[in-house]
This record gives structure tokens, C-alpha cells and sequence, in this order.
């Protein structure tokens, strides 16, 4: 038996590029995790699709190896996108190894440390906006309509190309077979449009027979593509001052709200907003129930499961995917202001054994 997961060019027969110049580092192929102590609870078949486990810590990476494979194809010198945070790091790195000049504008003050310091040490330029996402996706647009820059935000096709590959890999994680519903986080609204695509591809190709109910989830203060699945409209009121705590989804406007919008109404899927206390205690729910370490905006999609079971929009037994798109130390400063601080004590064994704790079952 092959003991090593394949990458994500397993299936490189779907993807629009010359295979003789791909940009790999290695992405995609990451792990699909049964959490039963959280499923168990609910009454569903739950699975953990862990996209921190890409190479810069993010599920971008899949949309950059194949969008810095046609930047290379198409010979452009310089790429530059606009970014919550995980997109510029993801891009500083592919650009680095395919030798590329790379600029990034950001938000002022609101890209979690772990994401600055990865675009940072990657060598991008990095461009403190200030303003927020969307008036950062608005200038560096502008800049690629000039010709100073490839853009790679999920506006470029190639993007969701890649990305469509988390669709794959869910229908070939379950043994080729569709999950009932698959839950994710939903910010420029890239994402949910790419793994649909996916999905759909593999439907038409035979593969699959059912396909399932895509479910996006966004934060409460920045939700309109959610708004506009309530109004049962294709259209969104983009929301002025977007906030959450899940800098990642802190996005007004998303440009592919269409294409979200489309995938939801097709699929007879679901949009529901959650909370900042809910998004941050479902990222703990995750961490100490079953082990696993992600960041807050994806963590919306668990406290979304948890909020639509209770709406019971959710069936007992149906089988769920949760997309997580980032890891846990992408945001040190949330992890630590939500836990207790270390105790500090002496190396002294009377001092450590009076303060340990200890499970007693
Ligand atoms: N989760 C994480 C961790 C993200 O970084 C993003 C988007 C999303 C979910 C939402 O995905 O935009 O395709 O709907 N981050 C972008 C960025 C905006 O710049 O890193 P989406």
C-alpha cells in the first residue's frame, strides 16, 4: 500500500495549465479528519477537511500553485493581490520560488500576525493600506487594468481552479462518493464558488450521482452574501464598515458573490450568519475536542453546523463536511487572549505537583 497522500496534481487532467511548468510546493492532499466527539453529539456523520495543513498554513496555496503557474506561463514579471492576509502569504511564497516580484496592499492593522510576518519573510512588498479589504481589492485592481501587476485574487480564473480541488478530494476522501452537505467559511466568496465548480465537475464526469448541499457561513458584522440568500435575491448590498474578530472574512464586497450565490441556489444549500463569541468558542470546541488548531474565520464553519443543527436546518445522520481554511498559528494573538495565562513557578517538585492538574476519569 502507498503510505503518502498524493498533492493536489493527482488531478492535473482538470487543470488549465502547461503540466511542463508547474509551481508546486506541495499542496493540497491534506488531511480528512472523522470528529466524532463533536459529530457524535450532534447526531451526524461529521468530517474536518484540514486545509491549515497546505504549505503556508491556508487553502490559497492550491489557488496560487495553479495561478503562478500561468503567471509563469503567460511570462508576466511581477503579481500583487489584495488581502485579509492569507492570500498575500500564500502568494509571497509561490512568487519567491518562481522568481517572481511580488506586491501586497493590506489592511492597516487588521492582518493577523502570523500572515503579516509570512508575506514579510517571503520577500513581498508589503503595502499598508489603510482602508480596509475592499478598498485594497478596488486600488490593486486598478493597478492590473494599468499593467503595473498580475493580479492573483480569486477574481482571476485560475485561482478557482486550483482551488476546485477541495471538491476533489472531499468526493475522493469519501471513497467517491458525495457528502450530504458540505459547511464552509465564506469572505470574498472565492472559495464555496471553486469547490462547487469542483463537484460539479466531477458530477458531469460520471464520478459522483448526488452532489451536496454547499453551506456558507459568514460573520455576522460582514455578511451580505448571507443577507442576500435571505431575500432569496442574486444581488448584494455590500456592507460599508465590515467587522469581526475573523480578520480573514472581514469583507464587504465580495467579488464572487455571484458565483457563491449561484452554487447555494443550485445546490439547495444554505447561508447563516454567525456571532464573534460563536466563531470563538467553535474554535475552541475544535481545538480541545478534537485536536485540531484553526484559525477563527475557520472555525465560522463549525459554529455554523453547530447553529444550523440547532436551527434544524441540519437532519440527524446526515453526513457533513466542514471545510477549516486556516491553521490555528495564523492568529497567535486570538489563540493566546482566549486561553489562561501559563501558571510561572519554580523548578521545585512540592511547588509543581501542589499546581499540576491532572484528568481523573
Ligand atoms: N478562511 C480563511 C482562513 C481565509 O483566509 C479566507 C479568505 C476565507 C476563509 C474565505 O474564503 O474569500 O474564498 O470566500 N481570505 C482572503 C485573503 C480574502 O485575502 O486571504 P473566500
Amino acid at each position: 500500500f502507498s503510505c503518502r497522500r498524493q498533492n493536489m496534481w493527482k488531478y492535473r487532467e482538470f487543470m488549465p495549465v502547461d503540466p511542463s511548468k508547474i509551481v508546486s510546493l506541495d499542496e493540497g492532499g491534506t488531511p480528512f479528519v472523522r470528529c466524532d466527539n463533536i459529530g457524535r453529539k450532534l447526531g451526524i456523520e461529521l468530517y474536518v477537511k484540514v486545509e491549515g495543513s497546505n504549505p503556508t498554513g491556508s487553502f490559497k496555496d492550491r489557488g496560487m500553485s495553479v495561478g503562478i503557474t500561468k503567471a509563469v506561463e503567460l511570462g508576466v514579471d511581477t503579481v500583487g493581490c489584495a488581502s485579509t492576509g492569507n492570500t498575500s502569504a500564500s502568494l509571497a511564497a509561490y512568487a519567491a520560488r518562481a522568481g517572481l516580484g511580488c506586491v501586497v496592499l493590506l489592511p492597516s492593522g487588521k492582518v493577523a500576525l502570523g500572515k503579516l510576518a509570512q508575506a514579510m519573510f517571503h520577500g513581498a512588498q508589503v503595502l499598508s493600506v489603510r482602508g480596509n479589504f475592499d478598498e485594497a481589492l478596488e486600488a490593486v485592481t486598478e493597478l492590473a487594468l494599468m499593467g503595473e501587476l498580475y493580479l492573483l485574487n480569486s477574481v482571476n480564473p485560475f485561482r478557482l481552479e486550483g482551488q476546485k480541488t477541495i471538491g476533489f478530494e472531499i468526493v475522493d476522501d469519501l471513497g467517491w462518493e458525495s457528502p450530504d452537505r458540505i459547511i464552509l467559511p465564506v469572505g470574498n466568496a472565492g472559495n464555496i464558488s471553486a469547490i462547487w465548480k469542483g463537484i460539479s465537475e466531477f458530477h458531469r464526469a460520471g464520478f459522483i450521482d448526488e452532489r451536496p448541499m454547499m453551506t456558507g457561513i459568514q460573520a455576522e458584522g460582514a455578511a451580505p452574501v448571507v443577507e442576500a440568500f435571505r431575500k432569496g435575491k442574486m444581488e448584494i448590498d455590500p456592507v460599508k464598515n465590515p467587522e469581526t474578530v475573523a480578520t480573514a472574512i472581514r469583507i464587504g464586497a465580495p467579488v464572487s458573490y455571484l458565483k457563491a450565490l449561484r452554487a447555494i441556489y443550485e445546490s439547495d444549500g444554505y447561508a447563516e450568519t454567525v456571532t464573534d463569541e460563536e466563531i470563538l468558542s467553535a474554535q475552541k470546541l475544535l481545538a480541545r475536542r478534537e485536536g485540531i488548531g484553526v484559525e477563527p474565520a475557520s472555525a465560522a464553519s463549525i459554529a455554523g453546523l453547530l447553529k444550523l443543527v440547532d436551527e434544524g436546518v441540519i437532519d440527524r445522520g446526515e453526513r457533513v463536511v466542514c471545510v477549516v481554511t486556516g491553521h490555528v498559528l495564523k492568529d497567535p494573538d486570538t489563540a493566546i487572549r482566549a486561553s489562561t495565562e501559563p501558571v510561572e513557578v519554580e523548578p521545585d517538585i512540592d511547588q509543581l505537583r501542589s499546581v499540576i492538574r491532572r484528568k481523573r476519569t
